[in-house]
């Protein structure tokens, strides 16, 4: 059975109340089960965009209508009187369909999980809130940031497997933990490769540091931007001042084959572990020692169960904050574009709080009296650049001389 309602300029007072004159008219059917519902030829004018917009949002909110609802519409149609009051019956069960179902359905805001493996009073879990707050302020009711610290939902072995799954919608992995995704990025784990943090920012906001955050893009990722932590040092069970002192030491290290080509390179042994077991496997000496920031030796308590870090700088550890490309372009483009601006501020925040940390954290590692903290004279750290440096050799091929090149020429600031 199909019930055509229809009026045309011209016909009057169709509807009670109003001038179809002035209001329009709607034509549209349903079908016998009730289950289609079309306009099929509209003519509008006022209130006529309202009556549309209405059988626009049933027409799509279709798969939500319940069975109630259809077959209260066919009953209209079968026994509802007149063809008005049948139009009427079935508008006031459409209405309060759409209000109960439909519309909790499309309101819903859209949720991105933000998971990291460090604590949150580090620079990556205050840039993380930070960005979550942002977004509250910024798009409240639209998207909603969940941040899980501590490798609570997943640790950085597993994270983006996770993303590329859509079960998590961010997160900012160390770069050294990007290598099955591309081998470019291991520049960064290049020892004595940058000596301050203001060379490295010279270089990720280089031509060529900015296209490295596209580096993982065959792979359905996207790099939003870097956060920086700082520089790492190495913690241990004993004192080290030379390489000669670390040489059969067990370190535990990121998955990176450049690190472990750093710790093979002084003759000790690395082991790949997750962030989440470094405390333990120190307290338990399962290792002797691992390389780390001050903020993440402070905040996970390593110094506690260290009796000695050695002020190194001999490294990097810095973020990527990532996306998958499928998530990054289901956004709508307004709100990618507010999304994003708030990430730039949160990382622009976070690395506020990295430069702080990387003194503060150092001082109460040292207020605290747990660790000695050991200074390298110059000569010492000539001893470590020179057996290190052999790893530049080594992995060229696969990062590229250019690359190279142009991140340790960004030492020197123009
Ligand atoms: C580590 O595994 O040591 C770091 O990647 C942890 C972190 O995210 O800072």
């Amino acid at each position: 059975m199909v019930v055509s309602v229809s009026g045309g300029h011209g016909k009057k007072n169709t509807f009670p109340g109003y001038d179809i004159k002035s209001v329009g008219c709607v034509s549209f059917s349903i079908d016998a089960d009730g289950c289609s519902l079309c306009p099929e030829s509209v003519h509008f004018s006022l209130i006529n965009w309202q009556i549309l917009c209405f059988f626009l949002t049933l027409r799509m909110c279709k798969p939500y209508l319940p069975v109630w609802f259809r077959k209260t519409v066919c009953l209209i149609n079968q026994n509802g009187g007149s063809m008005l009051k049948k139009v009427c019956l079935s508008c006031a069960v459409a209405a309060l369909s759409v209000t109960l179902l439909a519309v909790p359905a499309f309101s819903k805001p859209i949720v991105i999980k933000f998971s990291h493996v460090v604590a949150e009073n580090t620079p990556k879990g205050q840039m993380a809130n930070k960005f979550r707050d942002l977004i509250k302020e910024r798009l409240a009711g639209k998207v909603e940031v969940e941040v899980y610290p501590n490798s609570q939902l997943f640790g950085d072995n597993k994270v983006l497997e996770a993303m590329l799954l859509g079960d998590v919608q961010m997160a900012a992995p160390a770069l050294s933990k990007f290598s099955r995704y591309t081998k470019k990025l291991q520049l960064y784990d290049l020892p004595f490769l940058f000596k301050d943090m203001a060379a490295v920012d010279r270089f990720q906001q280089s031509p060529a540091g900015e296209k490295l955050l596209n580096s993982i893009s065959k792979k359905g990722l996207i790099g939003l931007g870097y956060l920086h932590n700082g520089l790492k040092q190495l913690s241990a069970s004993k004192p080290i001042h030379v390489p000669a002192d670390a040489k059969g030491l067990k370190f535990r290290i990121m998955s990176s084959d450049v690190l472990a080509a750093q710790f093979k390179a002084v003759g000790a042994t690395p082991l790949k572990k997750p962030f989440s077991e470094v405390f333990t496997l120190l307290e338990t000496k399962a290792i002797d020692g691992e390389e780390n920031t001050w903020s993440n030796i402070y905040s996970k308590k390593f110094f506690e169960v260290q009796p000695y870090i050695t002020e190194s700088n001999h490294g990097l550890l810095d973020y990527m904050v990532v996306t998958s490309t499928e998530f990054w372009n289901s956004l709508p483009a307004d709100v990618r574009g507010v999304v994003k601006k708030s990430l730039n501020e949160a990382i622009a925040f976070g690395n506020k709080v990295a430069a702080e940390k990387s003194k503060a954290d150092k001082q109460k590692i040292i207020d605290s009296k747990r660790s000695e903290i050991i200074e390298l004279t110059p000569a010492e750290r000539a001893q470590w650049v020179e057996v290190m440096k052999p790893v530049w050799k080594q992995f060229e091929g696969q990062i590229g001389k250019d690359l190279i090149d142009a991140a340790y020429g960004s030492n020197q600031a123009k």
